[in-house]
């Protein structure tokens, strides 16, 4: 079986497991079904489990840049016949136009300038993004007349620091400690907004710690793909802090379960949830976990604390997904964690290629040489952008989109 049928198999056989109801296919089947960023490490799974539920007169149109990995290869994308891949930015009409041309009746919005380091070394790019990316794509599915949109919101970006375990949806905080946080709960802000204008059918999911198969490692990505990645080439896991810290580590298909039902649920429609495992497992154990699963003998390392790290504990409450749209997470995590080791062994070769571990290049360092003086003069350097954001969208936008783009 290769690498894609077992991906497949895999997410067939939790479907089977979660035995949904023959509403919730009958809903889905023949859509056609847009998911941003479908390319990364949630996406990627979650087209798989839609191209089930939709079947054959329905289709999965995902869109993703590629920019969360190092070289420009779709090779997170199943190759199913009922899923179009349209390489493209949320953060262009161009590209919007092309994917709207298929009809979505269904949005899943995952893109986003992934993560919290991400954004510090690159904050405008992460709001760009995030924020105006969003409200693009926003404008399009209320102009679409969309059934629902489901945001891919964050629960280290909703609860701060210093709320009180587990997180329940009802407590904000306004201490947040990066652009990236910053950013997705004004995706969520902004979710609300076109709610209630415009009643656009919203649901705005928190994720937390998302693991498993389809997320590569790299210099910003999770501490699962990471360690992993470091200890299967014999290299000391570095802990930043005690290693007593602990992360609500969801299963990226119970993430995928919820989805689906977020999709699915009328009760959903305007409210916002924690979708987790409604567990903790400590950075210490985890890593102790992962050099017994790959055979790594060298010791772990400390070292400092990320400046923005400030949360000790992570776990989430998940009974307002229970009562809402009958969540359940099914994975438990010494499972997922075997299954995620399995996905590496399997697909080493491709994730050697993928991984991307340039240095993060700071914005002081980014800020002096972008705009250096030359002969007294500024000489400012130009960035490479996506699509700029001026033109205004109209109705008659949405339907008469252009065909030129690369798939
Ligand atoms: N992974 C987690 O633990 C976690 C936790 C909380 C929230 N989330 C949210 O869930 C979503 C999916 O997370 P993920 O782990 O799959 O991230 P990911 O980085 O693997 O996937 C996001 C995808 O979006 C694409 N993308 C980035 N900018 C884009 C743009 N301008 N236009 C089109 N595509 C673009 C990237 O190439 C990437 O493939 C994100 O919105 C993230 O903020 C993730």
């Amino acid at each position: 079986m290769n690498n894609y049928a077992k991906r497949i198999a895999l997410v067939e056989d939790y479907l089977e497991k979660l035995a949904l109801k023959k509403e919730i296919f009958e809903y889905y089947r023949g859509r056609s079904i847009l998911v941003t960023g479908g390319a990364g490490a949630i996406g990627s799974n979650l087209m798989i489990a839609l191209s089930m539920l939709v079947g054959k007169s329905g289709k999965v149109v995902v869109i993703d840049n590629l920019s969360a990995i190092k070289v420009k290869d779709p090779w997170n994308v199943t190759p199913l016949p009922n899923i179009m891949f349209v390489l493209g930015d949320v953060r262009s009409d161009i590209d919007m136009k092309r994917v709207f041309k298929e009809n979505p009746s269904i949005i899943f919005h995952l893109a986003a300038f992934f993560a919290n380091q991400n954004s510090i070394d690159y904050p405008e790019t992460s709001a760009d993004v995030d924020i105006l990316g969003q409200i693009r794509l926003l404008e399009y599915a209320r102009l679409a007349k969309v059934d629902r949109f489901v945001y891919a919101s964050s629960g280290c970006a909703i609860y701060g620091s210093f709320a009180e375990m587990p997180l329940k949806e009802g407590f904000i905080s306004m201490h947040l400690t990066t652009p990236y946080q910053i950013n997705k709960m004004t995706g969520e802000m902004y979710c609300n907004f076109y709610h209630h204008h415009y009643e656009l059918p919203i649901v705005n999911c928190r994720f937390f710690n998302s693991y498993g198969p389809g997320e590569a490692p790299g210099q910003y990505r999770n501490v699962i793909p990471n360690f992993i990645y470091w200890a299967m080439q014999g290299r000391s896991l570095p802990i930043t802090g005690s290693g007593k810290e602990t992360r609500d580590f969801t299963f990226v298909f119970d993430l995928v379960h919820g989805l689906v039902r977020a999709g699915y649920y009328q009760e959903a429609v305007g409210e916002n949830f924690n979708l987790a495992s409604g567990t903790e497992t400590r950075i210490r154990d985890l890593a102790s976990m992962v050099n017994d699963a790959t055979g790594n003998r060298v010791p772990i390392s400390f070292v400092e604390r990320r400046k923005w790290d400030t949360k000790p504990r992570l776990l989430a409450s998940i009974e307002k997904a229970v009562r809402l749209v009958d969540y359940e997470p099914l994975v438990e995590f010494w499972e997922g964690f075997r299954i995620n080791i399995e996905w590496f062994k399997d697909n080493w070769d491709k994730i050697q290629t993928v991984a991307d571990f340039t240095p993060g290049m700071s914005s002081a360092v980014r800020s002096a040489d972008s705009i250096c003086s030359v002969k007294g003069k500024a000489k400012v350097r130009t960035v490479a952008s996506a699509n700029v954001l001026h033109s205004p969208i109209t109705s008659s936008t949405v339907t008469s989109g252009s065909n030129s783009i690369t798939q």
